[in-house]
């Protein structure tokens, strides 16, 4: 059964994501962030992302999927994430009922343990796909990105009547460079699979606007409802996992407690094995800035 809990701004539904999509009108959300797991055996506490088959896996995604586009404005947007194994199957599903605008790359650098004897991977595929292709919300203004031309000085465009600098921001292409989020840094969870707020803020600011709804069905730690909140969207929230939830009520400001828990942040706080004290272990937001400044 599902439950519900409403904040002022956001809404989470705790249970099955095709349950709890029911209670939402059709055509009423404005965007859709949507991070299913992506059977892989990942552990998302109680859950084990595991399917039989490709196919079976794609078959359950397919379900969600049209119920997604189904909650979708006219205007909507829907962007999808998956494994690059099963997001084939994602794309040739989705190019026949919603227009497939962008192939987005989410490039970041691995900290674990390099591939000796492949390539590995590097990346996660996001398809940006829109109902109308005529009508949609994209903010480029709000987006812009620095453009990186490889030169020391400014280039100047001599074709222009009166010759003038090249523009020196620009919308970013379809590949993304965005650190993962990382122990230390201050937006950490304890969940295997969040993403992070600069991937969301991205989307958000592109593909709604102020006091729109946004909707994701596997919020996981929250992030989309997190950044829709302090971008001044509606949000909606889904996820199966109490564990998952509590992170959710309390990131998003709807409730103290659950159950009678206290719901706290995790304390990063530690003591150094040297024994030179006690010290903080969130990086500082001006540090954690520089690690947002890449983009391609
Ligand atoms: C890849 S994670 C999402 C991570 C999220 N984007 C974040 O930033 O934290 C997928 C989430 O889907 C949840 N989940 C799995 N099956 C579900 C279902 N049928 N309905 C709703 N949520 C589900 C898992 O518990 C997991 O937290």
């Amino acid at each position: 059964m599902t439950e519900r809990y409403e904040g002022a701004d956001a809404t989470i539904f705790h249970g099955d994501c095709l349950e709890a999509l029911n209670s939402i009108p059709d055509a009423s959300v404005d965007l859709i962030f949507a991070d299913p797991p992506y059977n892989i055996g990942k552990k998302f506490s109680e859950f084990k992302d595991s399917w039989p088959s490709d196919l079976a896996y794609a078959e359950w995604c397919y379900q969600w999927l049209a119920v997604c586009i189904s909650k979708l404005k006219l205007t909507g947007s829907l962007y999808v994430m998956t494994s690059t194994q099963a997001m084939p199957y994602l794309d040739l599903w989705l190019r026949k009922r919603i227009n497939i605008l962008s192939r987005i790359v989410w490039h970041y650098d691995s900290s674990g343990v390099q591939a000796k004897k492949y390539f590995g991977s590097l990346y996660e595929p996001i398809l940006h796909c829109v109902k109308d292709a005529k009508n949609y919300t994209f903010n480029a203004a709000d987006i812009e990105v620095e453009a990186r031309t490889g030169a020391v000085r400014k280039l100047i465009d001599y074709r222009k009547e009166v010759p003038a600098p090249y523009k020196t921001t620009k919308v970013p292409g379809n590949i993304w460079y965005l650190p993962r989020v990382r122990y230390r840094m201050s937006e950490y969870e304890e969940h295997p699979s969040q993403k992070p707020e600069s991937l969301l803020e991205r989307i958000i600011k592109a593909s709604s606007n102020s006091s729109d709804l946004v909707l994701d069905p596997f919020s996981g730690t929250f992030t989309t409802c997190a950044v829709a909140q302090r971008l001044g969207r509606r949000s909606i929230g889904i996820e199966l996992q109490a564990e998952y939830v509590k992170i959710g009520l309390r990131r998003l400001g709807i409730a103290t407690h659950f159950n009678g828990e206290s719901l706290q942040a995790l304390d990063k706080t530690y003591i150094r094995k040297n024994g030179n004290g006690i010290k903080g272990g969130v990086i500082a937001k001006k540090e954690q800035g520089r690690l947002f400044d890449a983009n391609i």
